[in-house]
C-alpha cells in the first residue's frame, strides 16, 4: 500500500514545493498583521482624547464618564451625511425616552480649520440642547479620530482657502459609561431603528 507521501522522488518534491508555500503564505498574514498593527481577536476602539468645547474649554473623554458617548466624527459644512445623520439621532433620542438622559451625544469635527468652538457649538445646537460639538487643534482631533479609527482628508475642490470638502468614515460609535467601547452604530439609519440599536446595546 502506498500512501500520498512516499509515491515517489517527484511526489515528494510537489509536497516540499506545497509546505514551503503554505509557510510562506502563514509567514506573510503574520508579518502582515504584525506591521499593520492589526489585532485579529479584540479590536479597540476609542480611548483617551483632549479636546475644546463649544465654549473654549478643554474636555477629555473622562468628561463624561458615568454616562454612555454617542461620538460620531463629521464637520459642519458636510452637504448630506453629517446632517442628515446627526438629524437621524436627534430624533432617535427623542424615541429613546428617559434612556437618553443616560446618553451624551458628541460631534467631534473633523475639519478644526473651520469647524471653531463658536461654528460646532451653532451647529450643534441646531440638532437639539443635547447634542455637544467638539473641535481641537489638528493634533488634537488627528489623535482622537485615530483612537476611533476614524479616517478623514481634505479633498480639493478648487484653488481657494475654502474650497474643499472633507472626506470622513460615517460611524456612531457608543461608548459605556466605564469609557469601553460596547458598539457601533450603523449611522445610515433612519432616527427609530437608531433608538432600537441604542436601546438594545444600552440594556
Ligand atoms: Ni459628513
Amino acid at each position: 500500500m502506498t500512501t500520498g507521501a512516499d509515491r515517489g522522488p517527484s511526489n515528494r518534491v510537489l509536497y516540499a514545493i506545497i509546505g514551503l508555500l503554505v509557510a510562506g503564505l502563514l509567514l506573510g498574514t503574520g508579518a502582515y498583521l504584525f506591521l499593520s498593527g492589526a489585532r485579529p481577536v479584540s479590536l479597540t476602539v476609542g480611548g483617551p482624547f483632549s479636546l475644546i468645547d463649544g465654549d473654549g474649554k478643554p474636555v477629555t473623554d473622562k468628561t463624561w464618564r458615568g454616562k454612555y458617548m454617542l461620538v460620531y466624527f463629521g464637520y459642519t459644512f458636510c452637504p448630506d451625511v453629517c446632517p442628515a445623520t446627526l438629524s437621524n439621532v436627534a430624533d432617535a433620542l427623542d424615541k429613546l425616552g428617559p434612556k437618553a438622559d443616560q446618553l451624551q451625544p458628541l460631534f467631534i469635527t473633523v475639519d478644526p480649520k473651520r469647524d471653531t468652538p463658536p461654528v460646532v457649538k451653532q451647529y450643534a445646537a441646531a440638532f437639539g440642547p443635547r447634542m455637544i460639538g467638539l473641535t481641537g487643534s489638528p493634533e488634537q482631533i488627528g489623535a482622537a479620530a485615530r483612537a476611533y479609527r476614524v479616517y478623514y482628508t481634505e479633498h480639493r475642490t478648487g484653488t481657494g482657502p475654502e474650497d474643499y470638502t472633507m472626506d470622513h468614515s460615517s460611524v456612531l460609535y457608543l461608548m459605556g459609561p466605564d469609557g469601553r467601547f460596547v458598539g457601533p452604530v450603523r449611522a445610515d439609519q433612519a432616527g427609530p431603528e437608531i433608538a432600537a440599536a441604542l436601546a438594545k446595546l444600552m440594556s
